[in-house]
C-alpha cells in the first residue's frame, strides 16, 4: 500500500457514490484494452465470475464440465453450483503442473458441455491443444485465469481464448485488491448474459437511474448480485497499471529461484522458461521435492526458520465434499501433489528474502530428507 492507492481509494470514498458507477466503468474499458477484447465485466470475486461464465453459456444440470483437479476448489464449487458435475482431469507433470490436453480428451464423454482450464501459477496452459479438442467436441472453453493476468500464449492474453475469461483480484493475486475479480468476452451474446445475470437480472442498473437515463427496470432473467464497487475499481486501477512491472519483477524472482534451487538436493523447478511464445504471469513459485513424505517436514522447517509456504494445491478429487464424484484416475496428479511446495513470492522480494528462502529450502530438504531414508532404510 501507497500513497498512489491511498489516493484512489479515497477519492473514491469521497465521491460520495459507493456502489457499481463511473471507476468501474473505467476500470473495465482499461482491463478489456489490457486484455485486447471487446468486453470486461468487474464483479466481486474470482469465484463470480467462474460461475456468471458458466451460467452464462449454458452449462447446467446435465452437463459435464472437465476441469484439472490440481487446481482451487472454487472451479469445482461453481461447476457444482450449475447442477452441472466436475470431472476432473490429470495435470502433464512434474515439470508441467498443467492439465494434461492427452487426458481431457479421455475425459470427453457424452455429457461433456465445457472444459474450465487453469493456467497454473500464472504459466500458459496448452490452450492451443484444449481449444482444437473443444473445436472437434463442439465444446465451450472456460478460461480460469485467476492466476494469469497478463500472462501470454504466442502473443495473445490467457483469457481471451475460450469464451470467457475469469480473473481473481483477491488480496495475494498479481492484481491485488482485496476482493474483486473480472470476467472477459468478445461474444456478444455471453457479454449481454454477464451483464444481465451479474445484477439480478435487472435492466438497468442504479446509476443509470441516478443519471437520469432511466426511471424503472424489469427483471428478464434470474440473477445474482455478483457487482463491483467504486473503491474496488479505484484501487484496481492504480493496480493493472503496474501490473506489467510487477509481473517483470515476479519473473526475476522465479528465474533466481530456478538458477539457486533446480537440481539442487533433488529438487526441481517446473515450468522451464518457454521459447517466448508462452510469457508467464509468475503468480506462483513452486518446486517439486525429490520425494513423498517430505513435504510436512520441509513445511514445518521451513516455518521454524521463519518462511511461510503454502500448497498449491490438494488436489480436489481428494476432498471430502467430493468423494461421491466418480474418479477417474489421476495418477500425476496423486504423484505431484505430495512433492509440491509454493515458496513467498511478491514483486517486492528482495534479494536477501530470496537468499533466505533458498539456504532455508535446501537446508529444510536434506534435514527431511536424511530423516525419511532414515525411516524406510530399504530405500
Ligand atoms: C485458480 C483460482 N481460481 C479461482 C479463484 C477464486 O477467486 P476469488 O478468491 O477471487 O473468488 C482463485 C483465487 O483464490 C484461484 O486461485
Amino acid at each position: 500500500m501507497d500513497e498512489e492507492i491511498l489516493n484512489a481509494a479515497t477519492d473514491a470514498v469521497s465521491s460520495g457514490w459507493w456502489s457499481m458507477g463511473p471507476r468501474v466503468d473505467q476500470f473495465e474499458r482499461a482491463f478489456a484494452e489490457y486484455c485486447g477484447c471487446r468486453y470486461a465485466f468487474a464483479v466481486s470475486n474470482g469465484t463470480a465470475a467462474l460461475h456468471l461464465a458458466l451460467v452464462s453459456t449454458g452449462c447446467g444440470p446435465g452437463d459435464d464440465v472437465i476441469v484439472p483437479s490440481l487446481n482451487f476448489v472454487a472451479a469445482a464449487n461453481v461447476i457444482s453450483h450449475t447442477g452441472a458435475r466436475p470431472v476432473f482431469c490429470d495435470v502433464v507433470g512434474p515439470c508441467d503442473l498443467n492439465l494434461d490436453p492427452a487426458d481431457v480428451e479421455a475425459a470427453v464423454g457424452p455429457a461433456t458441455k465445457a472444459i474450465m482450464v487453469l493456467h497454473y501459477g500464472g504459466f500458459p496452459c496448452d490452450i492451443g491443444s484444449v481449444l482444437e479438442i473443444a473445436g472437434r467436441h463442439g465444446l465451450v472453453v472456460i478460461e480460469d485465469a485467476a492466476h494469469a493476468p497478463g500472462a501470454r500464449w504466442h502473443g495473445a492474453m490467457c483469457g481471451t481464448f475460450g469464451i470467457a475469461g475469469c480473473f481473481s483480484f483477491f488480496a495475494n493475486k498479481n492484481l491485488a485488491v482485496g476482493e474483486g475479480g473480472m470476467i472477459v468476452t468478445d461474444d456478444e451474446d455471453v457479454a449481454a448474459q454477464i451483464r444481465l445475470l451479474r445484477s439480478h437480472g435487472m435492466t438497468t442498473l442504479t446509476w443509470a437511474r441516478h443519471q437520469g437515463h432511466a426511471h424503472a427496470y424489469e427483471v428478464v432473467a434470474r440473477g445474482f448480485n455478483y457487482r463491483a464497487d467504486e473503491v474496488r475499481a479505484a484501487i484496481g486501477l492504480v493496480q493493472l497499471r503496474r501490473l506489467a512491472d510487477a509481473n517483470r519483477a515476479r519473473g526475476r524472482i522465479v528465474e533466481r529461484y530456478r538458477s539457486a534451487l533446480d537440481g539442487v538436493a533433488g529438487i526441481r523447478v517446473p515450468f522451464a522458461a518457454g521459447d517466448g511464445d508462452l510469457v508467464s504471469a509468475h503468480h506462483l513459485a513452486v518446486v517439486v521435492l525429490p520425494d513423498d513424505g517430505l513435504q510436512s517436514a520441509v513445511r514445518a522447517s521451513m516455518n521454524d526458520g521463519g518462511v511461510q509456504t503454502s500448497i498449491h494445491y490438494p488436489p480436489i478429487h481428494r476432498f471430502s465434499a467430493y468423494a461421491d464424484e466418480p474418479v477417474r484416475p489421476l495418477p500425476e496428479t496423486d504423484r505431484v501433489s505430495g512433492r509440491i511446495l509454493t515458496l513467498p513470492l511478491y514483486a517486492h522480494m528482495s534479494d536477501s528474502q530470496v537468499e533466505h528462502v533458498v539456504d532455508r529450502l535446501i537446508e529444510a530438504v536434506a534435514q527431511a530428507s536424511a530423516a525419511h531414508s532414515g525411516s524406510n532404510p530399504r530405500r
